[in-house]
This record gives structure tokens, sequence and C-alpha cells, in this order.
């Protein structure tokens, strides 16, 4: 998977995913990221890459010119044309699911606005997607595409050491992750759970499926309308549906 942002500062995105995880997939050539800087494709002499907004207001847009350029160019070196998500809170707020279709791609832009924004043709002739990363504000486009590289790298095929733990964690079948513990088995007078210590494979797997359930009744509800459940789960399920109108067993507070 082939990661290129558009951005006025590509040292910002290059030191957040050289770090970690992402920066071991780079290492290992699972993933490639590439920042591509905006303004090395400014024909101006003091490089500049925005000007004030036609019909007047505060702030500066970024024009067109250097972001057509660029995306030009990448399609140029990579042989392809591939899709450009526009950072924006206007967009379709991501989500797993949008992650998952954006890991099928082979390349994927990123294109970060700053200032007031981006001159609204740069965005008509490439932008194929509008994407957010929740309901604020922010200075610019680099922490988001930040988010989404993130989230979708862990996606590709050996980028996490554990296969499965990209299946099971949260919102795999659209429940929440049940809790983990490890060393030691009792902390602060917190004993781990019984069942965890037992090596009984088939309780242990009931016990947390369980714990999901409950933990994305609890945290969570709005997904339980998207998970599959079996029968004895969905009895489960409405078992803690009727605790909690009764009152029994209040849920815990974490
Ligand atoms: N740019 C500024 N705020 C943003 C947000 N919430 N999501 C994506 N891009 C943004």
């Amino acid at each position: 998977m082939n990661f290129h942002i558009l951005t006025l500062f590509p040292e910002m995105v290059m030191g957040g995913l050289s770090t970690s995880i992402t920066g071991r997939a780079m290492e290992k050539g699972i993933i490639s990221v590439e920042a591509v800087n905006i303004r090395d494709y400014s024909k101006d002499k003091h490089r500049h890459v925005d000007d004030a907004p036609y019909g007047g207001g505060a702030g500066m847009v970024m024009q067109p010119e250097p972001i057509c350029d660029a995306y030009e160019d990448l399609c140029a070196r990579t042989g392809r044309r591939p899709r450009v998500i526009y950072m924006t809170p206007q967009g379709r707020v991501f989500t797993q699911q949008i992650a998952e279709e954006l890991a099928r791609e082979e390349e994927l832009v990123f294109l970060c606005g700053h200032y007031e924004g981006i001159d609204e043709r740069a965005l008509e002739l490439v932008a194929t997607d509008y994407l957010s990363i929740g309901d604020y504000v922010l200075t610019g486009g680099e922490l988001p595409a930040m988010v989404m590289i993130d989230c979708i790298s862990r996606l590709v095929p050996g980028v996490l050491n554990n296969e499965v733990s990209a299946e099971v964690e949260s919102f795999h079948d659209n429940l929440l992750e049940y809790p983990q513990y490890t060393r030691p088995e009792v902390f602060n007078g917190l004993a781990v759970p019984e069942v965890l210590l037992s090596g009984h494979h088939k309780n242990i797997e009931k016990w947390r499926r369980e714990q999901s359930i409950r933990r994305t009744l609890e945290r969570r509800p709005d997904l339980l309308k998207g998970a599959n459940l079996s029968k004895k789960e969905q009895k489960y399920l409405e078992e803690l549906i009727r605790e909690q109108e009764t009152g029994e067993n209040e849920p815990d507070s974490h």
C-alpha cells in the first residue's frame, strides 16, 4: 500500500508516521508513505501557495495550480491516477468500514488543506472523496490524514505482528473489545477474572464474547444493531437488557 500526502507540512506527517508500528511497516516495505510538499510546485519566486479570497473575507485560500501540478506529477511518477481524499470537516465521517474499503486500494492520496481552505476548482479537478475525522474543526488536514493512514495501515497484511488482532479488536463484528489482563494476578486488591487463569479455552472464548456484548451494551449500544450474535448470545444480551431495566447488577462505571 502506497500512501501519498499532499501537504504544506511534510515533516509533521513523516515524523508521526515514521514512529512505532507504521514506521516499522515502512522499514519492512509493507507500506510506503511519501509526503509531497505542495510548496515545491509553486511557480512564484517567493514560493507562495495561497492568496486572499475573491469576494473578500478573512484568511488566505490555497491556490489551485500548485495542488493540481503536485497531483499530476504524482500520477506521472506512479503511472496511475489514484483516489484523492480531501480532509475536511464537511466530509463523510471516517469509520472502520471506510478504512476497510480504502485498504483495498494500492495507492491513496491524502490532500491536506490549511488556512481558510482550498480553491474549489482544485477540489473539483482532483478530489474523489471528502472525509472528516469528526464533528470538530482542526487547523489543517495533516492530523486527520495521519489518523486515517494509521487506521488503514493496520489492516494491511503484515503490518501487525499478530494477524488475528486486527480482526478481534474493537468494531470487528460491531462489538467492542473484551477487557485484557496481564501480570500480576492481583493488583491493588483487584484480581484477574478466574476464568482467564483456568486454561479452559472454550470457557475463555465464551467469557470474552459475553464481555464484548456487555461492554458494547454499556458503552456503545448504537453498535449492537449491526452485531452478528448467535442465538445464545442474543439471549445473553436480552438478559443484560432486562437486568439494566430492573436495575440489577448495575453496569460498572469504568
Ligand atoms: N480539517 C479540519 N478539521 C477536520 C476534520 N475534523 N476532519 C478532517 N479534516 C479536517
